[in-house]
């Protein structure tokens, strides 16, 4: 991770702190950090604002943080892009590239870069107490960004009005091309769209919710469309709404729905509806049954505020969250350096027993899929053999380095197949992943995996429901000094949690039990 801020000032995290800094996940270098805002290609680079505290290590002076990358995995930290002040805060939104000059920001040959963010007014501000949507532009590709006279160009006095997400809405019938924004009111547990010709003046298009999982605040929307496998005749729009707290493994996560729009409302496909009305409205147990039904990006604790980037090159839908969780985000044992992003995650819409339904693979995939590629090594390639009982040890994490441990297995009459990951000698600690054939769960528990006790929701114990391909489970791990991210069965499912695991605390286990599983491949490579 390097830096572009500046340069005389040294690393300052202490030694406890520099060792859980992730190889390939963005961090800021000394400072807070939470969703990730403006994601945006443009010019070969890919653009990272965030959430940011430009002066602490907690949630506050929120601003606009900025970094770039060509790759997705290695990041330059920049100055702040967009400064709070003593009038507003500056909250989540997004950024486009006004390729036709709508705003006038720029010109035809050199489009701006437009940033709709949230004005969260303060105190002193004539609109305080509301959140408001702005814009700043940007004619440097992004570097520098100026905000807009006009502020705020949209308001609806609300409170809890915010995190805008802006793209070019292509036009179909008798809809014409022109920007769209989904954002949300909070607090009602509903997205709202809107509409405009120049991203200044902004028309209301209609709004969806309470359903599915609306117990805590909805936040952070993103609406995309995908052709479901690949199909140009079977299009169908997906839209991301984040929720904290309620998610389905507590807290802040992120749910998604998957539906048309036509360019004035949602409908979603009924069968990405578990609840109609919202879970909130469901007694107990149909409530807690509800929420496994409903689709989330990540079954995990610690997977928040996904959305995905403007301008991608090839139609790509790439997204990336913030790695963390409202429950405990600001007691994260690392300081001055705060919270991580996820991975950047290539999203595909594929036909599961004829529903459409979201697979996500780590853009990592195809940087160490193999020939020729200078950073990853393999450490271990096993072909087809049984086990049992006793562990496998697999190649210890190295200091510093990121590794991704890939595996097809066949559980056979095994009860449970388990990796115990970051552990130690005694195997009395590690982050335990286990595929449990008796339930058919996923589930990660990192109770033992090192410093739970610095909040006491931390411990915990995730689960997901995984439905195996011809009986073989399919796992890809990535494991980054202070995080486990799984996808299985190719992305179908998805699991992220923090770790902090004790120094030296290094060791990769496999063991089958009941009776012997077969590994069909396994392969675990450290990146550099
Ligand atoms: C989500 C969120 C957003 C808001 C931002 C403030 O984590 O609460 O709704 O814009 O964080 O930092």
């Amino acid at each position: 991770m390097s830096s572009c801020l500046d340069a005389a000032r040294p690393e300052t995290a202490p030694a406890e702190t520099a060792r859980f800094r992730p190889a390939i996940h963005f961090t800021a270098r000394d400072t807070w950090l939470n969703d990730p805002n403006g994601l945006v290609f443009h010019d070969g680079l890919y653009h990272l604002f965030f959430q940011n505290n430009p002066h602490g290590s907690v949630w506050g002076n929120m601003s606009w943080g900025h970094a770039t990358s060509r790759d997705l995995l290695h990041w330059t930290e920049h100055p702040v892009a967009i400064a709070g002040d003593e009038t507003e805060d500056i909250f989540s939104g997004s950024v486009v590239v006004d390729h036709g000059n709508t705003s006038g920001f720029g010109t035809a040959d050199a489009p701006a870069l437009v940033a709709i963010y949230t004005s969260a007014y303060k105190a002193v501000s004539e609109h305080s107490g509301s959140q408001a949507q702005s814009l700043a532009y940007s004619t440097d590709a992004g570097m520098t960004w100026r905000k807009y006279g006009g502020n705020p160009v949209l308001t609806r006095n609300s409170a809890n009005f915010r995190d805008p997400k802006v793209f070019r809405y292509e036009g179909e019938g008798d809809q014409d091309a022109c920007w769209v924004m989904v954002a949300v009111e909070a607090q009602h547990q509903k997205v709202v769209f809107y509409r405009s010709e120049d991203l200044k003046s902004w028309d209301f298009l209609s709004d969806f919710g309470p359903a599915n999982a609306d117990a805590g605040e909805w936040e952070c929307p993103d609406l995309f469309p995908l052709a479901v496998d690949g199909d140009p005749d079977d299009v169908r729009w997906v839209l991301i709404v984040n929720v904290n707290p309620g998610a389905v493994a507590g807290g802040s996560g992120g749910q998604y729905f998957v539906g048309n729009f036509d360019g004035v409302r949602f409908a979603p496909d009924p069968d990405s509806i578990a609840a109609p009305e919202g879970v909130a409205s469901l007694p107990g147990s149909a409530a807690a049954t509800a929420l496994q039904e409903c689709l989330w990006l990540d079954w995990g604790r610690d997977c928040y505020a996904s959305v995905s980037f403007s301008n991608a090159p090839d139609d790509r839908r790439i997204i990336i969250g913030w790695m963390n969780n409202w429950d405990y985000a600001n007691e994260l044992p690392t300081a001055p350096w705060r919270s991580s992003m996820t991975l950047a995650r290539e999203v595909r819409l594929t036909a599961v027993n004829g529903s459409a339904r979201l697979v996500q693979q780590p853009v990592l995939a195809d940087f160490c899929a193999g020939e020729g590629d200078p950073t990853a090594k393999d450490q271990l390639n096993a072909d087809s053999f049984e086990f049992k009982n006793s562990a496998l040890r697999l190649p210890d994490a190295v200091p510093g380095r990121a590794q991704v441990i890939s595996a097809e297995i066949l559980p056979g009459r095994a009860g449970r197949v388990t990796f115990n990951l970051l552990g130690n000698d005694e195997g009395s600690a590690g982050t335990v992943l286990s595929y449990n054939a008796a339930t058919a769960k996923l589930v990660l528990d990192r109770r033992r995996s090192g410093n739970t006790g610095f909040h006491e929701k931390f411990p915990s114990v995730e689960s997901a429901p995984l439905v195996l391909d011809d009986g073989v489970l399919k796992l890809q791990m990535v494991v980054d000094r202070c995080s486990v991210e799984v996808f299985a069965q190719g992305g179908m499912v998805v699991l992220t949690d923090l770790v902090f695991p004790a120094e030296g605390h290094a060791q990769n286990r496999l063991s089958a039990e009941g009776d012997s599983a077969t590994i069909l491949k396994l392969s675990v490579s450290t990146l550099a």
